[in-house]
């Protein structure tokens, strides 16, 4: 982030800050239960905005030599994804172009080629089919033609989008609009993944990015934990297109801003998290990132399955360092866990008991208007052209 910038945030922030606000929206924001909780409204989410779109599904350090290899779930689908000897990352649909099998079972490891266990057809990383066991029962199909389904994969600013699944591919520059720049300022591809965890959460995939919208919540819920360490107000919002960047400062950073602002000072006392459209979080946290993805567990409005990933700035973590590195980490996952997490649990419970048809959004919840607007207008105008 260049001074200027800092600059300008940092005074934005720090107007927030005197003003005691989290830059306020004009009104209140009423938002249906219904978005959390109907399986009509879930089924058009899953079409418009999850096999429509691009998504965010690893980090680039993930695939770091040829043949280095993941698979995933995503809403159903199993799809692999291998990094290719010229360096390129390709997507497959991990499924045999035989009888249908899932070829690679493992979540992830390096591999020149992949051989489905049922019959032994072996596939190249490149996804073309390499081999046939008993090539005469076959003459008659064409190889060229039986290679593994790809999936539009892309990599941009060191994480990595998958899909859509349906339609036309994407140019993920005009997907991220302004909000490219802003990642690339980050170098996350120079980092490193020092953990990743996938979970199975009993609430709606929106209350996860939910979570992370609002700092109105921190000295409440969060007293005994983070709230000495990050403010509850000084929140300050920004829209670009369909993204958001929602700005949080930490508790040193009033004391800072009495100061000459030197220049990384902003970076180093304000949380910086960008929500990408339409279901990952980004949270640059002074010294490392969290990545943060939702997606919906099949046609249940009540289930989702959450990723979460912990990069930092090096590749590597120095041995001598794993030990704070993991004190991170649970700082992270715990404060989540035990403290977000079971409140949204009891959130969309809540949504079921027949209490009221909407909840309300404060005018110092505005991460959380935005989002929500986002998602009303994909649901209403699918993604077809650069975010404005
Ligand atoms: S189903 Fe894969 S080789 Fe037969
Ligand atoms: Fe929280």
């Amino acid at each position: 982030m260049d001074a200027q910038t800092e600059r300008q945030l940092g005074e934005r922030v720090g107007a927030a800050l005197d003003a005691n606000t989290n830059g306020p929206a004009a009104a209140e924001y009423r938002q249906p239960i219904t978005h959390y909780i109907d399986r009509d409204h879930l089924a058009r989410e899953r079409d418009l905005l999850f096999r429509r779109q691009p998504l965010i599904v690893a980090a680039s350090s993930e695939f770091e030599k040829a043949g280095d290899f993941r698979t995933m779930e995503l809403d159903g689908v199993s799809v692999l994804i291998v990094r290719q000897r010229d360096g390129s990352l390709r997507a497959f649909h991990n499924v045999c172009r035989h009888r249908g099998t899932r070829v690679v079972d493992e979540e992830a490891g390096c591999r020149p080629t992949f051989t489905c266990k049922f019959h032994s057809w072996v596939y190249g990383a490149d996804g073309a089919l390499r081999h046939v066991p008993g090539a005469e029962g076959f003459t008659g199909i064409d190889r060229a033609e039986h290679g593994l389904t790809p999936v539009p994969v892309a990599e941009r600013h060191g994480l990595v989008w998958l899909g859509p699944m349906v339609g036309d591919p994407v140019d993920i520059d005009a997907f991220l609009g302004p909000v490219g720049d802003m990642l690339a300022d980050f170098h996350i591809g120079r980092g490193g993944v020092f953990r990743f965890q996938r979970f199975a959460e009993a609430m709606n995939w929106k209350l996860v990015i939910d979570t992370f919208l609002e700092i109105y919540h921190v000295p409440y819920l969060h007293a005994k934990t983070i709230a000495p360490y990050i403010e509850g107000r000084g929140g300050v919002n920004d829209v670009f297109g369909r993204h958001g960047r929602f700005l949080a400062p930490r508790a040193s950073y009033d004391a800072v801003r009495q100061q000459p602002m030197q220049p990384g000072d902003f970076t180093r006392h304000v949380i910086v998290i960008h929500r990408i459209f339409p279901n990952a979080i980004v949270i640059w946290n002074r010294d490392h990132f969290e990545l943060w993805t939702s997606v919906p567990d099949g046609n249940d409005p009540d289930r989702c399955i959450v990723r979460l990933w912990l990069i930092t700035t090096e590749r590597q973590v120095a041995e001598a360092d794993r030990a704070t590195w993991d004190k991170n980490w649970d700082i992270t996952f715990n404060t989540v866990q035990s403290e977000d997490f079971p409140m949204a649990r009891t959130i969309q419970r809540g949504f079921h008991s027949g209490a009221q048809t909407h909840v309300v959004f404060g005018r110092n919840e505005k991460g959380l208007h935005d989002f929500h607007e986002s998602l009303r207008l994909a649901l209403e105008q699918p993604y077809a052209a650069a975010a404005e």
